[in-house]
């Protein structure tokens, strides 16, 4: 039998960090005693790469992570390449995510299938998102924003001022 599983890897790309995340995050911390939050370049999502700098994503998880209570042996890395490669580079046993309706099903089904083929020894771990955050997605939050409409229910309270920032600097110039 293979040994227990002691670290876990909560990757994602994070543009932005969402209370839905830090929620999944927290329980993966329930579950395991270390977790790494891994977020992932992720350069060419959607064709358009993302809206926040990966620095800027790496920043703003560990301020929500703070703000929101986590114990402070979370981790929050970021990484390019393959998710199992950063996996094993840590040392991590598995991958935590959370499922927030069937859509999300069949996506977290096929990333667990392919990382399951390209390294057997991780196991991937799936966490019922809570009921409060099941429609709470980075895009939807960018979409609010980008309109600018408040999403302080929806995202930490830093997260929250950098999107207004972000999309104040946006429309500045159309304005002018
Ligand atoms: O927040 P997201 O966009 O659903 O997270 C997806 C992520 C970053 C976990 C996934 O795209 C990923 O693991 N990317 C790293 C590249 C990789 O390992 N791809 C093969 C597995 S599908």
């Amino acid at each position: 039998m293979s040994s227990t599983i002691t670290h876990v890897v909560v990757p994602g790309t994070f543009d932005p960090v969402t209370l839905g995340h830090v929620d999944v995050i927290r329980r993966a911390r329930r579950l395991f005693p270390r977790v790494t939050v891994a977020v992932a370049s992720s350069a060419n999502k959607n064709g358009c790469g993302t809206a926040f700098s990966l620095a800027d994503r790496v920043e703003m998880i560990r301020e929500a992570l703070a703000l929101e209570g986590l114990p402070d042996d979370v981790g929050v890395e970021s990484f390019s390449g393959l998710l199992v490669d950063f996996c094993h580079e840590l040392g991590a046993g598995g991958v935590v995510k959370g499922l927030r309706a069937m859509t999300d099903f069949e996506y977290e089904l096929q990333q667990a299938d392919l990382n399951s083929h390209m390294a057997p020894d991780l196991e991937s771990v799936f966490v019922m998102s809570s009921p409060t955050y099941g429609y709470v997605s980075s895009s939807i939050v960018r979409e609010i924003a980008s309109m600018g409409s408040d999403v302080s229910i929806l995202v930490p309270a830093n997260v929250n001022a950098r999107l207004r920032a972000h999309y104040a600097a946006e429309d500045g110039p159309e304005r002018a």
